[in-house]
């Protein structure tokens, strides 16, 4: 049976399986938040656990995640491991009694998706998708101006991803070997893996998507290996609004970051105005990471929190939100992840049979 919620007068006590380079990002808030003990960690690799066991203090290490999910007094499991394994990973965890966070993307298919849904409802577990997007700062403040009205009614939604090979920190070789392997069928790295965040902002600022159209081109970046870039998505969400993502490979540009290096833009245009987030994970051109434009005039934004961690804090500290009862919005719950899911898919199935606008209905 999963821990009782909420959780309160003591720490949530959480579980860690797979150190890999998303744990650089993923466990230093946990470790930094005085609601929040990692009680227990698992990598098949052994030398990620050595990486991780000084700031653990007496943490449980192990290669076994059958080990992982028989320890008692574990509330939730977060799974950090490769998106090809979220399936089989995230349902033993559900299966095991345990409350789940995953990473975005939910699974790499549909069938996945639906399996972790039906074991986490089967065995009256939380199952939260981890998306830090959602609350980077600059895009929650962005999200609240276009809901005050103050720049009249959205009408339109632009997003722009420019990925490069310079800048940023050096992901681990690992990381990149799975991600390779996922782009042969066509889920990718720059659509499949990253595209999800942008859907996940959209649908989170204007709702379910009712039709889709993806383009999707590739460039060879090593010989005999290509990634899935140029490419576009566009849109349109119930409420009839149109959206645009233009995806592109600047392979020798360099951007400043301490964390993954792309630039990252987020326009939404009202009827009076529009207002505009100039960063996510990487620095970018050093703009103010939010601008307004009203009536001639423009606004600036300087003092949000908009490092390439921001989000990921601030997730952190909705889960324990959450766990604790404070809220019941669980912020990626599994059915909006799952229609994120659709819709990426509905975009990868368009381009695949000939750039078709494809309808979710
Ligand atoms: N939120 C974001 O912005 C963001 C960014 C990057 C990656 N991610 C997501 O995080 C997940 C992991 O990506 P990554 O870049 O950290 O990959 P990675 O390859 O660097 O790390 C995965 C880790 O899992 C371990 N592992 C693999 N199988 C395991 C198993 N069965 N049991 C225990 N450990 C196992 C590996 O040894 C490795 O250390 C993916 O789903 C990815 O999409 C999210």
């Amino acid at each position: 049976m999963p821990a009782a919620l909420p959780i309160r007068n003591r720490p949530i006590r959480i579980a860690v399986v797979g150190l890999g380079q998303i744990a650089e990002l993923m466990l230093p808030p946990y470790l930094a938040h005085p609601d929040v003990e990692i009680v227990a960690a698992c990598d098949s690799n052994a030398e990620r656990l050595d990486r991780w066991r000084p700031a653990f203090g007496g943490a449980a290490m192990t290669t076994s995640l059958d080990e992982l999910l028989a320890m008692p007094d574990v509330d939730i499991v977060d799974v950090l491991v490769p998106t090809p394994l979220h399936g089989d990973v995230g349902v033993r965890v559900l299966e095991a009694g345990h409350h789940l966070q995953l990473q975005k993307p939910i699974a790499r298919t549909l069938e996945d998706c639906d399996r972790l849904l039906a074991a986490a409802t089967a065995n009256g577990a939380l199952l939260r998708v981890l998306e830090d997007y959602v609350f980077f700062p600059p895009l929650v403040r962005l999200r609240e101006i276009v809901r005050s009205g103050e720049l009249g009614d959205a009408v339109g939604l632009h997003m722009k991803v420019v990925n490069t090979g310079r800048g940023g920190w050096d992901v681990l070789p690992t990381a990149y070997e799975w991600q390779l392997e996922q782009t042969k069928d066509g889920r990718g790295m720059l659509v499949f893996d990253h595209a999800w965040h942008q859907l996940a902002v959209a649908t989170w600022f204007f709702g379910p998507i009712r039709s889709i159209v993806g383009w999707i081109g590739e460039t060879e970046v090593v010989p005999g290996f290509a990634l899935d870039a140029p490419a576009t998505l566009a849109w349109e969400h119930h409420n009839g609004l149109r959206a645009t993502l233009d995806i592109t490979l600047a392979v020798d540009t360099y951007w400043k970051s301490d964390f993954y290096s792309c630039d990252e833009r987020v326009e939404v245009t009202c009827a009076r105005g529009s207002v505009r987030c100039n960063r996510i994970s990487a620095a970018g051109r050093q703009e103010p990471s939010l601008e307004i434009y009203k009536d001639g005039e423009v606004r600036s934004f300087h003092t949000l929190a908009d490092g390439g961690d921001a989000g990921f804090i601030a997730s952190t500290q909705h889960m324990v939100h959450v766990l604790r009862g404070e809220t019941s919005e669980v912020v990626m719950d599994g059915a909006s992840a799952r229609h994120v899911l659709v819709a990426l898919l509905a975009g990868l199935d368009s381009s695949a049979d000939g750039v078709h606008l494809r309808h979710l209905d």
